[in-house]
């Protein structure tokens, strides 16, 4: 394989995909078309100091999660690329030295990873969520309640975004007045290099959103601790990890998780369903039929997880030399998946670009799969079922009332603001 060093157009592509900037203007799809049909295991450089491996097919992606902790860590590089070069650094990025340390769920390998999942298993199992129902189906109509007077709104954040929030702050027991802040240090630590959550360089500004967040979840469980309530953060009192409970810095990076796991992500997915819905007036007509059939809004909100992949990438670190489609890869090499590239593989979809929320099977990997298969998947989807059953029963005559604006950031792209104006419906 040609060192792409050598080829000034594809190192811009590089670049671009190590730039959060570009996301909010370029066209990434672009890149990952070409790389998953010319390079498809390609040694990338960008504006960070260390190169990584970009994997871009389906089959290659699912055998890397497959294969987690046997050839491939999380816990020694952590689960995303570095923002950018300021990032690389664990002594100058707390982000960074704290996902590299294993103090987190999401970025642990082996067996302690797998004893700390039980402890949440309850809670996200499909019974447990089954559970949550009527509190989602209240905080979802009472937000669309507060909005349909005005007949228009930002969809993206004070619906999509606002929904999956308070569902998590709510599982949490967190606060109902510190929900709006918590929305708001999730975005800085998501998008620190966007200019509309800066409170600083994008390092200062990703450290405040992440010393915040997790100062209010540590607190919080401190307080709960040995009183028996029935919420997350209690169960995160009563953890362990390797035999000892969770210090305060990891119930507050373990709440952390929560916020950066569960609101953009579904945020974005639900924001892009609705905007192809808009673009495929036919499929918008069939889901209004077949509003109150909650497998058929599951099944849509799938095709809307796999069509905007809202966890663009994920990273590993691998442990030993192995081979991923053909390409030689050494040990120690970084390795990063791109969800869109994977969820748009004609080997894996037939007519992978085109939306269509009735796809069954939908074999995507926007969850992924493995051992770090997405623990929120069933709460993912019944906030997006009821989300999805609300606005259709609530709302008609649907239209974008000003151009949808893109996040910069390459870990949790998508939508970022979405104004829509809308008619009650009845
Ligand atoms: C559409 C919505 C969502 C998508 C697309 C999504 C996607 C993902 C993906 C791809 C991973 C694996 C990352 C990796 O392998 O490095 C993951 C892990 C995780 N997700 Fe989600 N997620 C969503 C919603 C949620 C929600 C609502 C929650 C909980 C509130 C959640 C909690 C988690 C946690 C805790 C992990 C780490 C699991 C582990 O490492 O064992 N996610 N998610």
């Amino acid at each position: 394989m040609a060192d792409v060093d050598l080829n000034p157009g594809v190192a811009q592509d590089d670049v671009n995909l190590t730039s959060p900037v570009f996301f909010a203007h370029g066209d990434p799809h672009a890149i990952w078309r070409r790389l998953r049909a010319e390079d498809p295991v390609h040694w990338t450089s960008g504006r960070l100091t260390r190169k990584f491996w970009s994997v871009t097919r389906y089959a290659d992606a699912r055998f890397v999660f497959m294969n987690d902790t046997r050839i491939f860590s999380v816990q020694r590089s952590g689960a995303n690329l570095p923002m950018g070069p300021e990032f690389e650094d664990p002594a100058s990025s707390f982000f960074t030295e704290m996902s590299t340390s294993g103090q987190q769920l999401s970025v642990m390998d082996g067996v302690p990873h797998s004893d700390l999942r039980r402890y949440f298993s309850d809670t996200f199992s499909r019974k447990g969520v089954d559970g949550l129902e009527h509190m989602v189906r209240t905080i979802t109509t009472d937000t669309i309640d507060a909005l349909l007077e005005r007949g228009e709104c930002d969809f993206s954040t004070e619906f999509a975004g606002f929904v999956p929030t308070a569902v998590i702050s709510a599982i949490l027991g967190v606060p109902k007045d510190r929900w709006n802040d918590l929305y708001r240090w999730t975005s800085m630590l998501a998008a620190p290099e966007d200019p509309e959550f800066s409170v600083g360089t994008p390092l200062e500004t990703n450290t405040a959103g992440v010393t915040n967040i997790m100062e209010t979840c540590a607190t919080l469980a401190e307080e709960f601790r040995g009183k028996g309530q029935d919420n997350l953060l209690t169960v995160m009192t009563r953890a362990e990890i390797e035999g000892k409970p969770l210090t305060r810095m990891q119930l507050g990076f373990n709440g952390l998780m929560f916020f950066g796991a569960g609101h953009e992500t579904t945020r974005s997915s639900m924001s892009t369903g609705l905007a192809e819905l808009l673009r495929h007036p036919d499929q918008l007509d069939y889901l209004y039929h077949n509003r109150h059939d909650p497998e058929v809004l599951r099944v849509a909100s799938d095709e809307f997880v796999r069509y905007s992949s809202p966890l663009t990438h994920t990273l590993r670190t691998t442990t030993e030399d192995t081979v991923i489609g053909g390409q030689p890869v050494k040990q120690g090499d970084w390795v990063v998946v791109w969800f869109h590239g994977a969820n748009r593989d004609p080997a894996a979809f037939p007519d992978p670009e085109r939306f269509d929320v009735t796809r069954a099977p939908n074999p995507h990997l926007g969850y992924a799969v493995g051992k770090h298969f997405c623990l929120g998947a069933h709460l993912a989807r019944l906030d997006m079922q009821i989300m999805l059953e609300v606005l259709l029963d609530r709302l008609d005559e649907i239209e974008l009332a000003a151009p949808i604006e893109m996040s910069s950031s390459n870990l949790f792209w998508g939508i970022k603001h979405m104004p829509i104006r809308f008619k009650r419906r009845g």
